[in-house]
């Protein structure tokens, strides 16, 4: 009896353990394992910005907020829109008349990814969901007159994908917020009576499992109050057991504190880092938001999408690839094909993606270069955008007298024999009943 009320004091103190509001308490948290093992998921830009669609998400603050103002900018508003046109005149254009959540839900589950994540709130301010905090500037009061971030939500984990928001901490032009920077962050004004009681209220109405933070960089951790967010967040709200973060919490945080790491947007290590981490990037290379004036040799063809994605795996990372949409709520076809495309590829190759880990060595360059990943005791080897030769060498897997090799989407094993005793591998390559795209992936058990 008493070891069982002692097995049980001890249950409950340790599922208890609490997060103290301090990064060495909070950086100490176990990323939830979903996390790691997803690999691949969705970034979603979507707002006001959607609508001028003209730049990038910074049109508002290229055309009004920095000085110099941007001339690109403040020409294309003189010669398209009358003069008295202001930035929040956009948001009555903002419909999303053509919006299904269920479609793009689909294009997202057929693209292979097993997250998603929507901009709630990006840096004008604007909510995509009825925040009390941000009146007459959200998607149910102009607008779409619509909860875009519950809509997206229901029908994303409905096909068993996790849910992520986006939330930009600063907002350029809030009065509350220009007031506590002119004040050089020594007020908390626009942190307790507009971004905490709106984040808090969004965690519980959304119980969003990625907190994508950003627009951090102006002020220090503890203007925002991070810290105590965060130990919330882990303690107490209704996602503590499930919910990642990023970095982005304050100055100086980027790489070093809060859950997995994004450094810099479209960060790419150049070996294996220490920490999870993420490279979050944009199918259009010129912007996160829909862009009208886009051009095809302005996006990521399908081989530089998966050679990143591959690259960013092998490397330890999860790969979070970004498209806007219109403002009319469609994914413009081109990204769709992109999606589709990523998730073609990783119905054949997500073995060796997905709950993948990386392997002692990363990649080597014989006769192509060669990503590696690993999954117990199977070494993947990914091949990126090469023709199949006759024959390929592999030069770091060390082999046994069990070693076999195959080639994902074809069944049978391939001949292979050793390069110099058991150091690696010539591996023979068969006709196949495919043409390899993009890049494929050799299959390599018992070997070490
Ligand atoms: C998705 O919705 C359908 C129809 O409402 C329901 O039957 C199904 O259980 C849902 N699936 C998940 C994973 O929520
Ligand atoms: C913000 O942090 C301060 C301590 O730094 C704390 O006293 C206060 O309760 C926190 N407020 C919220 C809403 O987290
Ligand atoms: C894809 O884009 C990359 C990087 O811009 C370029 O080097 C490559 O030639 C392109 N591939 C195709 C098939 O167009
Ligand atoms: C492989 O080759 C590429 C291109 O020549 C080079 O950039 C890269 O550093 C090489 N990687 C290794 C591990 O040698």
């Amino acid at each position: 009896m008493l070891v069982l009320f002692l097995l049980a004091v001890a249950f409950v103190s340790q599922t208890e353990a609490r997060y103290t509001a301090d990064w060495t308490s909070l950086d100490a948290r176990p990323l939830p394992s979903w996390y790691d093992e997803a690999k691949v998921g969705i970034f979603i830009h979507w707002g006001v910005f959607s609508v001028p669609g003209f730049g990038s998400e910074w049109f508002w603050w290229h055309w009004q907020g920095q000085q110099p103002p941007d001339k690109k900018c403040v020409d294309y508003m003189a010669k398209n829109y009358p003069p008295k046109f202001s930035y929040p005149d956009f948001a009555p254009r903002f419909h999303a008349q053509f919006f299904n959540p269920e479609d793009w839900a689909d294009i997202f589950k057929a693209s292979g990814a097993k997250y998603v994540v929507l901009t709630a709130k990006h840096h004008e301010g604007f909510t995509n969901w009825h925040s009390p905090n941000s009146w007459n500037w959200n998607s149910v009061d102009t607008g779409p007159h619509r909860d875009l971030v519950g809509d997206l939500g229901d029908a994303v984990r409905n096909r068993s994908l996790h849910y992520g928001l986006y939330n930009s901490l600063y907002e350029w032009f809030h009065p509350l917020y220009l007031n506590d920077k002119k004040n050089e962050f020594k007020s908390q004004d626009f942190v307790m009576h507009k971004l905490l009681p709106e984040l808090y209220n969004m965690v519980v109405r959304y119980r969003p499992e990625v907190i994508w933070s950003d627009g951090d960089w102006e002020a220090p951790d503890t203007y925002w109050n991070s810290t105590e967010f965060l130990a919330w967040l882990y303690n107490d709200s209704p996602v503590k057991d499930t919910v990642v973060t990023n970095d982005r919490w304050g100055q100086g945080c980027a790489c070093k504190h809060g859950g997995y790491y994004n450094c810099e947007d479209k960060y790419t290590p150049g070996q294996l880092p220490k920490h999870k981490w993420e490279k979050c990037t944009s199918v259009d290379t010129f912007s996160w938001g829909y862009r009208r004036n886009m051009k095809i040799n302005e996006l990521m063809n399908m081989s530089s999408i998966i050679g990143d994605l591959v690259r960013t795996v092998a490397l330890g990372g999860n790969y979070l690839l970004n498209v806007g949409p219109t403002p009319d709520g469609m994914i413009p076809a081109v990204f769709e094909e992109r999606l589709r495309g990523v998730g073609a590829w990783l119905g054949i190759n997500g073995e060796a993606i997905y709950a993948s880990k990386p392997w002692r060595v990363q990649t080597e360059n014989t006769t192509v270069p060669v990503w590696y990943t690993s999954k117990g005791s199977t070494v993947y080897a990914i091949i990126i955008d090469k023709p199949l030769k006759p024959s390929l060498q592999l030069l770091e897997p060390k082999t046994s007298s069990t070693t076999k090799v195959t080639l994902l989407g074809v069944p049978n094993a391939l001949p292979w024999s050793p390069v110099k005793g058991n150091v690696g591998l010539n591996i023979v390559l068969p006709e196949l009943p495919y043409t390899p795209g993009l890049a494929w992936t050799l299959k390599l058990d018992g070997v070490q």
